[in-house]
């Protein structure tokens, strides 16, 4: 198969019983891809037999083709292009991932040079900016801050919104990703009533990123190689992950050829549940609740009792059946970068490693094929590195930002791409008459 495109390599044939009506049969064209599951083509369905499909919370569903990341659940295999997670988490800068998504391939030196420049040269946020962040309380969710600041770039940066000219959309792009850091330090220093630390053009990203997290008029701060190593590598394992939803929605919203930095935001929000990007704030609030490991076998019956809506934070997912393969380089990293922060001692993570075991042991997570995702360890990284952990959403936001960002622009170049509007199975009244409200 052709990188980058579908093709047909089969038929499906669906014979329809439906109620007393004749029998009827309808073949679907089938197309293949470069790997993994092949697609039936139901787009003609309804025109040809009158039903759709119906998949709620789109178990068996292909939105889109792409050709960004690769995910093989069975296995545990994630792939961004055709490179495995775990070679670009050891060898990458999270600049240079971004570019692989965004443009398809890695960068050569002077090709890195020119987009980390591009970046760096856009970090800073329109000065407006700053009043419109004094609108919120100081203890405002940065979550709901990063919602709102992001959505308004369209009120600031009117030369990039035009997603039909090539050069708008690469504008967005780049502020897109050149300001998350600067936004998401900007919601934690404001937080502490801290004043904003501008980015600095000598820094790279990720040392940029942490300045202006934790740098303060007053004294020269110097960042920690160990922290910007932690948080490069922790930007990549989040970078892109195929068609979840925030991306999903990121897609949806930019279907009806919303603003880039409007459906950026829509991804944020849908990022923020507790069932997606909020779980590692999560997992660590369920730590903490769980306190001691003589504690773990109340927490993992809870997880089990269908009458108690608690679950294991961290754990499960809709497509790895497997072990998330973030999680395990999270976890390898979890003990580096404790030892190198001089952690020696973190009964979260003592927590965390005992919980694994025990559920992994557990016929109910075994039978589901419930393993740790990639929210269950990165948190204790997180503390390590200081982070608040009503930050730590924000920092999967941050760092989602690239495969929003290369899904968005792969979306807007497809030509087979239309508004998405689902439909339905309507369950509801058949018609009747209206009632005046004097005779109800
Ligand atoms: C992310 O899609 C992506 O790619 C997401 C992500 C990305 O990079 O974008 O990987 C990031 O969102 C990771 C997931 C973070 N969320 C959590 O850790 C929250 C806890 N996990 C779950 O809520 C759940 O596992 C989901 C939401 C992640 C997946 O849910 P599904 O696929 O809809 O599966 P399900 O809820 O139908 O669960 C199947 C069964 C159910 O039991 P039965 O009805 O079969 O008896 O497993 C049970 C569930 O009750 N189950 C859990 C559980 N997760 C699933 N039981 C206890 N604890 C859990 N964590």
């Amino acid at each position: 198969m052709a990188v980058g495109k579908m093709e047909g390599c089969g038929k499906a044939t669906l014979k329809l019983e439906i109620g007393g009506a004749a029998p009827k049969e309808v073949e679907l064209p089938v197309y293949c891809g470069t790997e993994g599951p092949s697609v039936v083509d139901v787009r003609g369905l309804y025109r040809e037999a009158g039903v759709f499909t119906h998949d709620p919370g789109f178990f068996s569903t292909s939105s889109c083709a792409s050709a960004i990341t690769f995910i093989d659940g069975e296995e545990g295999i994630l792939r961004h292009r055709g490179y495995d997670i775990q070679d670009l988490a050891d060898n990458c800068t999270y600049l240079e991932v971004c570019y692989l998504l965004m443009y398809g391939e890695l960068p050569n030196e002077k090709e890195y040079q020119e987009f980390a420049h591009k970046i760096t040269y856009h970090t800073m946020v329109h000065e407006q900016i700053n009043f419109l962040l004094r609108g919120f309380p100081r203890r405002a969710h940065p979550m709901a801050i990063l919602v709102g600041s992001v959505a308004s770039l369209s009120a600031f940066y009117h030369d990039s919104l035009d997603i039909f000219d090539e050069k708008q959309r690469d504008l967005a792009s780049i502020r897109m990703l050149a300001k998350m850091p600067t936004l998401t330090a900007m919601a934690h220093k404001y937080s502490l009533g801290q004043p904003f630390v501008y980015p600095r053009n000598d820094l790279d990203y990720t040392s940029n990123f942490l300045h202006m997290m934790f740098a303060t008029p007053c004294e020269e701060y110097k960042v920690s190689d160990v922290a910007a190593r932690a948080m490069n590598k922790l930007l990549i394992l989040h970078a892109d992950h195929e068609q979840n939803a925030s991306t999903s929605t990121v897609r949806l919203a930019s279907s009806s050829q919303a603003n880039p930095f409007a459906c950026i935001g829509a991804g944020i929000s849908c990022l923020w549940g507790p069932a997606h990007g909020g779980a590692n704030e999560a997992v660590i609030d369920m730590l903490e609740e769980i306190g001691d490991v003589s504690n773990i076998p109340e927490f993992i019956n809870r997880a089990k009792d269908k009458e108690d809506p608690f679950r294991l934070m961290g754990f499960g997912h809709r497509v790895y059946k497997n072990y998330d393969p973030r999680a395990a380089v999270l976890k390898l990293s979890c003990d580096e970068v404790l030892e190198e922060v001089g952690v020696t001692n973190s009964p979260k993570l003592q927590i965390a490693k005992e919980l694994e075991r025990i559920a992994l042991e557990d016929e109910y997570f075994v039978e589901r094929k419930l393993f740790p995702n990639v929210d269950f360890y990165s948190g204790i990284i997180y503390e390590a590195l200081h982070i608040p952990v009503e930050l730590y959403t924000g920092l999967f936001a941050m760092a989602r930002t690239a495969g929003w960002v290369a899904q968005w622009r792969e979306m807007i170049s497809d030509p087979e791409q239309k508004i998405g509007r689902p439909r339905q199975i309507y369950t509801g009244e058949p018609r009747r008459d209206f009632v005046p409200m004097k005779k109800r």
